[in-house]
């Protein structure tokens, strides 16, 4: 059914002209918000990604100065991992992803030449670390990573020998620990210089994870721009029935009722506004009217006396 605007109700009009304007200006603002939004689920997420990296250093150090130098002298006899500053990271990490909040974040210290296989760089990874190892001012690096499994986010930041100490065991195979070759071997993993930048810390979550934090965003942000707008088409439209259409109402029923005759009705105005003044201005025109009647009704009935029908002549009156 085509909807006639000439034949819908003022507030009808109002209504869909807001409702237009609501839906318009959602859709409008629908992209740039999204992307907003993304950007700042990305930025959300890379905080928290910031502070897990940070944690990681510190437990990192707390090994190489704590822990490492206690152990030190068994380690030539038997393993021990918690001597390894990579190994307390990596299990702490793990202990940290049991809780809900985490269970999507995961660690990673990307190495071109690992001692643990598991840490070898994969081919982007390791164009993450040639960046690092070439553009020294490079801190961090974040993006989105199309992966078999499904998309994630990244954050990387480099991973250096800050500490001479790191060269125990990752310089040559004789100066490390013999109990360290014997589980790793004598090949990967060593060779490094002091501050040199042997690898990056990436920690990851899904992609969908940065996705339905802006979505849940966004839902929040139209479902509140759209309560407020309902809230102000309702609060129009009972403005619209009281200042309006009510008095516009009355105005027109008193006119119908003047033009049926009816005398006894009056025009009120009931504000200083537009409307107001319409029905000052009808109660004036009903003065004169009826003042014109009177007058005519006079002059009709002395005139009626002395020339007779001359009223006849005169229809309308
Ligand atoms: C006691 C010997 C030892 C010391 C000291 C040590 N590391 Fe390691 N590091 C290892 C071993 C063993 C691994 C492999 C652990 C594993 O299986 O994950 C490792 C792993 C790593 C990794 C992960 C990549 C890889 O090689 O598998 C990085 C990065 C790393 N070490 C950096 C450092 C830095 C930086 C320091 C100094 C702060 C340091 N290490 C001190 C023995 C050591």
């Amino acid at each position: 059914m085509m909807l006639k605007l000439k034949n819908l109700k003022l507030r009808q009009k109002v209504t869909i002209l807001l409702l237009i304007i609501l839906v318009a200006g959602l859709g409008l603002s629908g992209l740039t918000l999204s992307a907003v939004l993304t950007q700042n689920a990305k930025e959300e997420i890379s905080s928290t990604a910031l502070v897990l990296m940070e944690t990681m250093k510190s437990v990192r150090e707390y090994t190489t100065k704590q822990v490492n130098p206690e152990l030190q002298d068994k380690l030539e006899t038997t393993f021990l991992p918690q001597s390894i500053p990579a190994y307390s990271a990596r299990e702490v990490f793990e202990i940290l992803r049991k809780k809900r909040d985490y269970k999507d974040f995961f660690y990673k210290e990307a190495t071109l030449n690992p001692t643990n296989l598991r840490d070898k760089a994969d081919d982007f990874e390791k164009k993450i670390v040639e960046r690092f190892r070439n553009e020294s001012s490079l801190t961090e690096l974040k993006d989105f990573r199309s992966l078999p499994g499904g998309d994630i986010f990244y954050i990387a930041r480099p991973l250096a020998i800050t500490d001479p100490k790191c060269l125990d065991c990752h310089s040559t195979p004789e100066k490390a620990p013999q109990s360290m070759i014997d589980r790793y071997g004598a090949t990967n993993g060593f060779g490094w210089q002091l501050n040199e930048i042997v690898g990056a810390q990436i920690i990851s979550v899904p992609a969908s994870k940065v996705i339905q934090k802006a979505n849940q965003s966004s839902l929040l942000v139209i479902g509140i721009v759209s309560i407020v707008f309902f809230t102000v088409i309702l609060l129009i439209n009972i403005f619209l029935n009281r200042q309006v259409v009510i008095p516009l109402k009355r105005i027109t029923q008193v006119a119908e009722e003047v033009s049926m005759g009816h005398t006894e009705v009056d025009f009120d105005q009931l504000s200083n506004d537009e409307i107001g003044h319409l029905a000052k201005a009808f109660k004036r025109m009903k003065f004169s009217l009826d003042k014109a009647m009177e007058r005519l009704k006079s002059t009709g009935r002395t005139r009626g006396h002395t020339k007779g029908n001359r009223n006849e002549e005169n229809p309308g009156g």
